[in-house]
């Protein structure tokens, strides 16, 4: 093998025993460079008669690109190199098992507020909402329940005060959503005043009211869902099955006894409370009361401005916490506001 053929030998083997790109070029200049071997085989030229140097310059340009293109080819080699550990370290495992979502859930009073909603629209009754921050106008007044009212102290009101320090006149938290019904039929006479006949009105409304009350199954925040059916002819045998269909439906159960016990509510005529138990389960045997109801009073459609003569209908306002309690065997209501996350999962 002649020196030449050695020296691009040389020169490859230095270039593949290099593998980082600076190094390369320091290797290259070796050989490449203005001092490097090539330079000087060159310059040695110099001496030579013109016919060695042309066999001679043949000969060294060939070694020349001999090395140039094993530098080029270790130049490329290195640049795989480097995108592959690069791939490597920024690789993704998209073998490994995923995090996974963390959906939210419902809470359960939501979703009997939801469940109460879509049995009732099942028969005709429209959704309505109302303020929580009241007047006692519409919370007592128009209910039947004047200012020295007795049952004005059945509930222990949270009244709300100016910023003076002063109870504002009248302002309170409702204390049941029976002022709803108020609001509605009000609004329902504007609407139809040109209307020889007044359409019918059968409504829900849920939301939170407020009271004073603490225990078991009690709550100072809770929620109630009035309901209200006024036309020429509603009886108290329709409140009945209206109400009796709805809990076998929400409970999806025949197991359950329903007992309309009477009572007093200065806006219904008779009235009554609604009790609910269980022939088995968790809560088998133990009364609870879910409503109270009765057929709406003739001073209150006086109050509204509907005619109590042509008009007559029933009334009711359930409590879905007690509700969810039945449902899910719960014995505490106040579980439900705690937000003790370890309980509400329970129910997603
Ligand atoms: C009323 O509030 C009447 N407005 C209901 C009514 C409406 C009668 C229309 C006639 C016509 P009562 O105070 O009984 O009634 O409350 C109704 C229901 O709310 C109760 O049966 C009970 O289920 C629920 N409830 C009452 N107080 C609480 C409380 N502190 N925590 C949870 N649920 C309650
Ligand atoms: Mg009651």
């Amino acid at each position: 093998m002649d020196t030449l053929d050695q020296l691009a030998q040389e020169a490859s083997a230095a270039f593949a025993a290099t593998d980082d790109p600076d190094a390369l070029e320091q290797v290259k200049a070796l050989y490449l460079g203005k001092s490097g071997q090539i330079s000087m085989l060159l310059k040695g030229m110099a001496k030579m008669t013109p016919e060695e140097r042309k066999t001679a310059g043949a000969n060294i340009n060939r070694a020349k690109e001999a090395i140039e293109a094993s530098l080029a080819a270790r130049r490329e080699a290195i640049r795989r190199l480097a995108l592959a550990a690069r791939l490597a370290e920024e690789s993704l495992d998209v073998t490994l098992p995923g995090r996974g979502e963390t959906r939210g859930g419902l809470h359960p009073v939501t979703r009997t507020l939801e469940r109460i909603e879509a049995l009732f629209a099942s028969i005709g009754f429209d959704v309505a909402d109302g303020p929580e921050i009241e007047d006692d106008f519409h919370n007592f007044t128009a209910l039947n329940t004047p200012a020295d009212h007795p049952a004005r102290s059945m509930h222990d009101t949270f009244y709300l005060q100016e910023e003076s320090g002063k109870t504002a006149e009248g302002i309170l938290l409702r204390t049941h959503t029976s002022p709803i019904q108020v609001r509605y039929m009000e609004a329902h006479v504007a609407k139809y005043a040109h209307l020889p006949t007044m359409p019918e009105i059968r409504v829900i409304a849920p939301g939170r009211v407020y009271r004073v009350d603490s225990d078991a199954t009690h709550s100072p925040m809770f929620h109630q869902v009035e309901g209200l059916w006024i036309a020429e002819s509603v009886s108290f045998a329709d409140l009945k099955g209206v109400l009796a269909d709805f809990l076998r439906r929400f409970f999806e159960s025949d197991d359950l006894q329903v007992r309309f016990r009477p009572s007093f509510f200065p806006f219904t005529e008779p009235s009554a409370e609604i009790d609910v138990a269980f022939l088995s389960g968790a809560l088998k045997g133990r009364w609870l009361e879910i409503a109270g109801c009765g057929m709406v009073h003739p001073n209150v459609l006086r109050h509204v401005g509907i005619d109590p003569e042509k008009y007559i209908g029933f009334a009711f306002g359930m409590g879905p916490d007690r509700l969810t309690m039945l449902r899910y065997g719960v014995n505490d209501l106040r579980l439900f506001f705690d937000g003790d996350l370890r309980f509400l999962r329970q129910f997603v």
